[in-house]
C-alpha cells in the first residue's frame, strides 16, 4: 500500500516534527512527510526537515486567508493527503480548516478539553491535577477543540515547575504523535460526532494512581 503523504505545519523548535521524521524513515512507516511549512522563517524545525531531505516552505503572510492560500497550494503541489500541526502557532483561517475537516490532526500538551490555549503547563499546575498529559486530536474551528484519537498521561510531582512538567509531557508527545499518525494512515480511525472509534489495538487496563499506593 503506498505510504500517506503527509504534510506538517510549525512554528518553532519542530521536536514533534523530528518524531515524525524518525518514525517515517522506516520503510514499513505508513506515512511519509512530503512538506513542512513554517509561518517563521527562523524556526529552528526546517532545519531538521532538510536534514533529512525534506521540502521545506516559509509562508509567513499575517493575513490568515493569504497564508491558507498559499499553503494550499504548497500542499497540492506536495500532494499532501493529510496534515499534521506540529507547534503551529497560528490561528488557521475557517475555510483551510473546514477543507481539512477530518485530514488534520493536532497535538497539544494537555490532557484537552483541560487546558486549551496558551501555557497548558502552567495552568495544570495552577489547578494543582496530579495528571496531565497530551493529547492528539482532529482540529476544529476553536482552538484545541476536535474528537480526541489519543492522550497519554503522566503524572504532575511535587516539585514540578512548568519546565519541568512540559519536558515530561514533551517525551510523551514524540511517543504519541507517531502513533496517532499511523493509526490515521492505517485507515483505523471513524469519527462519529466528537467520538473516535479505534479499528483494532488494545486498550491499557491500569488504572494510574497518584500517589501510587503509600505506604
Ligand atoms: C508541543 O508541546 C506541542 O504539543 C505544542 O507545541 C509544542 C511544540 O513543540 N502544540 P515542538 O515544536 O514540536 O518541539
Amino acid at each position: 500500500m503506498p505510504r500517506l503523504k503527509l504534510g506538517v505545519l510549525i512554528s518553532g523548535r519542530g521536536s514533534n516534527l523530528q518524531a515524525l521524521l524518525d518514525a517515517a524513515a522506516d520503510p514499513a512507516y505508513p506515512a511519509e512527510i512530503v512538506t513542512v511549512i513554517s509561518n517563521r522563517a527562523d524556526a529552528p524545525g526546517l532545519a531538521r526537515a532538510a536534514a533529512r531531505d525534506t521540502q521545506t516552505n516559509v509562508i509567513a503572510d499575517p493575513d490568515r486567508v493569504a497564508f491558507a492560500a498559499e499553503a494550499e497550494r504548497v500542499l497540492r503541489g506536495a500532494g499532501v493527503e493529510f496534515i499534521a500541526l506540529a507547534g503551529f502557532m497560528r490561528i488557521l483561517d475557517t475555510s483551510f480548516v473546514a477543507a481539512w475537516a477530518d485530514r488534520m490532526i493536532n497535538i497539544h500538551p494537555s490532557l484537552l478539553p483541560a487546558f486549551p490555549g496558551l501555557h497548558p503547563q502552567r495552568q495544570a499546575l495552577a489547578a494543582g491535577v496530579r495528571f496531565s498529559g497530551c493529547t492528539v486530536h482532529f482540529v476544529r474551528d476553536a482552538v484545541d477543540t476536535g474528537p480526541i484519537i489519543a492522550q497519554a498521561v503522566v503524572p504532575v510531582l511535587d516539585g514540578d515547575d512548568e519546565d519541568a512538567l512540559a519536558a515530561r509531557i514533551l517525551t510523551a508527545e514524540h511517543r504519541l504523535y507517531p502513533l496517532a499518525v499511523r493509526l490515521f494512515a492505517e485507515r483505523r480511525l471513524t469519527i462519529a460526532g466528537n467520538r473516535v472509534a479505534i479499528a483494532g489495538g488494545t486498550v491499557p487496563d491500569i488504572v494510574a494512581l497518584n500517589p501510587s499506593d503509600c505506604t
